[in-house]
């Protein structure tokens, strides 16, 4: 008996270590962190996966070789736990982490959903990013799209966006630059009563040209149409307006247009065309009632005078300076018969400081004449200031004119060639 309890306690805790042991063993090599570092992950990413994975994701991850991807994927703020077997199949199949990122990120999926998504933005969409709604990712990948084309003008201010959207909602022709254009620049013009939107693009054209030019000054002669050199781009006036009809340096008559004409007989030299000839006798004698003295130095001239009389001031002062007094031949009013210039026609005489002149200013339009060639307005009729030169054009419109105080060359643009102007976002009164 003692010999069999002495054996015993020899083989007791022989067996009881080797069950230690063997339990130990197993239960080290059955541990999920053995397993891990058998799939190919270090210590440190081992701790990761204790912490970032639930046991049956580690459990998941012991079974294929490490993936350091998916540690990186679990720590993104982007990660979406309900894929992490889809993270892992896809790094698996050498998909790379960012792909992963961006392929379940529900952001991702709805901007990708959004016409006008492209790919080469995804950074900048996702720099603006605001988890939302299909109408969040529209408004953002327009934002980014059209940034980046804005952008590429040289006036461009980010915080304006909304105001280039704005115009380009209106404006759908224009191209990116001509928005920022239109918009940084439009402002400039907010003032100006006569500004028409539509025609931005040519006040810009023509105040880079004469940027000696107020903007009013660019505004009228862009309106006036007069942006292009006198005498280069001549059409046939159109003749069928009567006695609105334009004639200038832009609008000529037609070759051998000769009018009805009726002397100015005992009101002073030559004739007009009847219904003018009738308003001219009237003004003059309602003007001798009032006190003042007028009488027709120079009415109708047919076109061999006017090239007569052109050519006079071009031997006298050169072509020039003629240019700036006198039409070509084909180009004045003074063919119509209803034009006509009243006591002189010489600066030096200065009739804009005698009663006469001030009569007619006040009271010309009463018989439907308007002074033709006002003070600093070369620019846009191409005449130097001619206080004696009258130009009939009914008495309604003349009205008007008068009281605007613009040039027949504008008057003309707004109300007579564009009748529906003021709808079009033309002058308000
Ligand atoms: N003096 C004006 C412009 C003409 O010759 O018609
Ligand atoms: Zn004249």
């Amino acid at each position: 008996m003692e010999k069999k309890n002495s054996k015993l306690k020899i083989i007791l805790p022989v067996v009881l270590a080797v069950i230690v042991i063997a339990g130990g063993a197993a239960w080290y090599l059955t541990r999920t962190e053995t397993k891990l570092g058998r799939a190919g992950y270090d210590k440190a990413q081992i701790a990761d996966i204790k912490q970032l994975f639930s046991e049956e994701e580690q459990k998941a991850l012991t079974e294929v070789p490490a993936q350091s991807g998916i540690i990186e994927i679990a720590k993104s703020d982007r990660y979406q736990k309900e894929h992490f077997a889809d993270y892992l199949k896809g790094l698996g199949e050498g998909e790379n982490v960012t792909d992963l990122l961006h392929n379940y990120d529900p952001w991702v999926i709805t901007l990708r959903a959004t016409d006008g998504y492209t790919e080469e933005n995804l950074d900048l969409y996702l720099y603006h990013r605001q988890d939302g709604t299909a109408e969040d990712a529209a408004y953002t990948v327009n934002y980014i799209n059209m940034s980046l084309l804005y952008s590429k003008s040289p006036d461009y201010d980010g915080k304006r966006f909304e105001d280039y959207e704005k115009y380009r909602a209106k404006r759908p022709d224009k191209t990116p630059e001509e928005i920022v254009a239109h918009v940084e620049h439009a402002k400039d013009y907010a003032n100006e009563k006569y500004f028409i939107d539509e025609y931005f693009e040519k006040y810009e054209a023509y105040r880079a040209k004469n940027p000696d030019k107020s903007l009013e000054e660019v505004v009228r002669a862009v309106n006036a149409g007069i942006d292009k050199p006198f005498y280069t781009e001549m059409v046939n006036t159109d003749t069928s307006k009567g006695y609105l009809m334009i004639v200038n340096k832009y609008n000529k008559l037609p070759e051998g247009y000769s009018p009805k004409l009726e002397s100015l007989s005992g009101y002073g030299n030559g004739s007009m065309e009847p219904t003018a000839a009738a308003a001219f006798r009237k003004m003059v004698d309602a003007g001798k009632e009032a006190g003042v003295s007028l009488r027709s130095l120079s009415p109708y001239r047919s076109h061999s005078l006017q090239t007569w009389q052109y050519q006079f001031w071009v031997d006298a002062h050169g072509q020039e300076m003629a240019d700036r007094e006198s039409a070509r031949p084909g180009s004045s009013e003074h063919e119509t018969g209803l034009a006509v210039d009243i006591n002189t026609a010489v600066e030096e005489s200065h009739f804009e400081r005698t009663p006469e002149y001030a009569w007619l200013i006040k009271n010309c339009w009463k018989y439907g004449f308007i002074l033709r060639y006002l003070p600093d307005s070369e620019y846009i009729t191409g005449y130097v200031y001619e206080p004696w030169h009258y130009r009939y054009v009914g008495v309604e419109h003349a009205e008007k004119i008068m009281k605007l105080g613009i040039t027949y060359e504008e008057y003309y643009a707004y109300y007579i060639n564009n009748p529906d102007y003021p709808e079009t976002g033309g002058p308000v009164e």
